[in-house]
């Protein structure tokens, strides 16, 4: 950096700075604005040489690894989701790979010293130092590159179109006869979760052996249901989404979210993939989709509140053009919703409120004798749906508070409950209340599989579902009580 010529533009300040052969000598000590001293920039360069140029280029340009450097990586580090402490936290967490944690902790502050000297962002007279609030506040991206993290809605660098395609609705629509892809968390529509394989029998089940792996680099929860489709296998955590050839484990591309928001709960259940895009929820409350070709984000937007509890787990389903997903957070009494949203941009197309009477206050199936918060109603399992019947099944959780079921006398609808919505309005078709007024935490969790069974010698549509009272329930859908 010392050698380069350097245009800051100090936005705040009107002020336009030219830097000559050093930009180190223009320390800004402007409140916010001072970071790390020049001592650590140097130290840091010199740790950067020594274990991380082999991949990321002399120069921060990018070679075997990406560009340390530049504005897409300050873009990154910055618009798509992140601050200087969740780069820090990378840094520390993740690099180099296979040898992380081989830099002390103050080999890794002046190498981040380094890579923000390298991006624009001045040093100054104090020293940067793990702290998480210090280090978010550390502007990187500047002048024209500034990003407002506050946006709720981006859109992706390359634009917002998938460059592939497929599984189409077609594809979809046919995906419990497909024994080569597992295209639903629950393999089909219906959530039939069962493939007529017979390469693996009673016979041969005991000589299985692993064939590969796939490192996550992860230390949060893996919850996630894989999705196939073409021999590639789509796999998350909480902010990784990947895909991998499912023959041999090999990464195709990795997309790592930065939370831009408050995180609920670092846990995610997958993907939904349909058209070309990769499609999923975040703990800080977006929606985001990916090109399934290329990882590429396409557009992200913030449909949920986290700051109300409410964060995604649940692997979203795609039905035509709409995404249907709402959030889990009984637990932080949120008011619960499905929502559906464009698979082209997120735009919110309807949404079906779960707990209305809750959210009130109280009603007829919510006593409120301590007016205190009511809510929950949250969602995170997978949904399921009868496409001739155009009805999505889901299965609302539990009530909140979440045990003193006294506090809240009555059938606490929607809680516990399987409801059926029209796909198309989000109108309640009808209910089924499961566990009433609970106080065990009895989520309802499960709506799978809908299917046809002979009864009294007439085929009826079914759709089962079960909780954590563990009492397996078929229902006749015809004869639920419509509303
Ligand atoms: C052996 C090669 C290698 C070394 C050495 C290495 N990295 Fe990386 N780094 C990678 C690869 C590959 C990626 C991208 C894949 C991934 O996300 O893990 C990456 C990603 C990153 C990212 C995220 C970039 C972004 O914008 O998403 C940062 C930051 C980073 N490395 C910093 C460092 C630092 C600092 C060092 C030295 C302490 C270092 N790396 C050493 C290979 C390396």
């Amino acid at each position: 950096m010392t050698s380069r010529t350097t245009l800051y533009i100090v936005g705040s300040m009107g002020l336009l700075l030219l830097a000559g052969t050093s930009a180190l000598s223009l320390a800004a000590d402007a409140p916010g604005s001072a970071t790390f001293t020049e001592e650590q920039f140097e130290r840091g360069g010199e740790a950067y040489a020594q274990h991380c140029a082999l991949c990321h280029g002399g120069d921060l340009e990018g070679g075997a690894a990406p560009a340390l450097s530049g504005v897409n990586f300050r873009r990154a580090w910055s618009l798509l989701g992140a601050n200087v402490a969740e780069l820090y936290d990378r840094i520390v967490n993740t690099m180099p790979p296979r040898q992380e944690g081989s830099l002390s902790a103050a080999e890794n502050l002046a190498v981040l010293a380094y890579v923000l000297g390298s991006n624009n962002v001045l040093p100054g007279s104090e020293p940067l130092r793990n702290d998480y609030a210090y280090l978010a506040r550390i502007p990187i991206a500047r002048g024209d590159e500034a990003l407002d993290m506050s946006a709720s809605y981006i859109e992706g660098l390359y634009g917002t179109e998938p460059t592939g395609s497929g599984p189409d609705s077609a594809a979809l629509l046919t995906a419990g006869d497909n024994a080569a892809d597992w295209l639903h968390h629950n393999k089909s529509y219906q959530g039939i979760r069962f493939a007529d394989l017979d390469q693996i029998r009673r016979e041969n089940v005991t000589g299985l052996q692993q064939v590969c792996a796939y490192q996550m680099n992860s230390a949060l929860p893996i919850h996630t249901g894989p999705i196939v489709y073409q021999g590639i296998m789509y796999v998350t955590d909480a902010r990784l989404t990947a895909a991998i050839d499912a023959a041999t484990c090999r990464q195709i591309w990795a997309h790592h979210w930065q939370p831009r928001d408050r995180t609920v709960w670092p846990n995610n259940r997958g993907v939904a993939i349909k058209d070309g895009y990769v499609v999923r929820g975040t703990p800080d409350g977006y929606l985001f989709a990916l090109d399934a070709a290329t990882g590429e984000l396409l557009w992200a937007r913030q449909v949920a509140d986290p700051w109300l509890g409410e964060t995604f787990t649940m692997p979203p389903s795609i039905v035509d053009d709409a995404i249907l997903i709402g959030p889990a957070g009984s637990e932080n009494a949120i008011s619960g919703w499905l929502g559906a949203f464009s698979l082209s941009a997120g735009e919110l197309l309807w949404k079906f409120y779960t707990v209305p009477e809750a959210a009130a206050g109280g009603g007829p199936t919510w006593g409120n004798p301590e007016g205190i918060k009511l809510g929950g109603g949250a969602v995170w399992t997978p949904l399921s749906f009868d496409l001739e019947l155009n009805e999505v099944y889901v299965a609302v959780t539990n009530p909140a508070p979440d045990l003193p079921a006294y506090l809240r006398p009555g059938d606490n609808l929607y809680t516990n409950s399987i409801v059926a919505l029209d796909i198309e309005s989000g109108a309640l078709n009808w209910y089924k209340s499961i566990v009433p007024n609970d106080d065990h935490d009895w989520d309802l969790t499960q709506v799978t599989p809908v299917l046809k069974a002979q009864r009294d010698g007439t085929s009826r549509d079914l759709v089962a579902t079960v909780g954590k009272d563990g009492i397996l329930r078929a229902l006749q859908i015809e004869s639920c009580d419509a509303v």
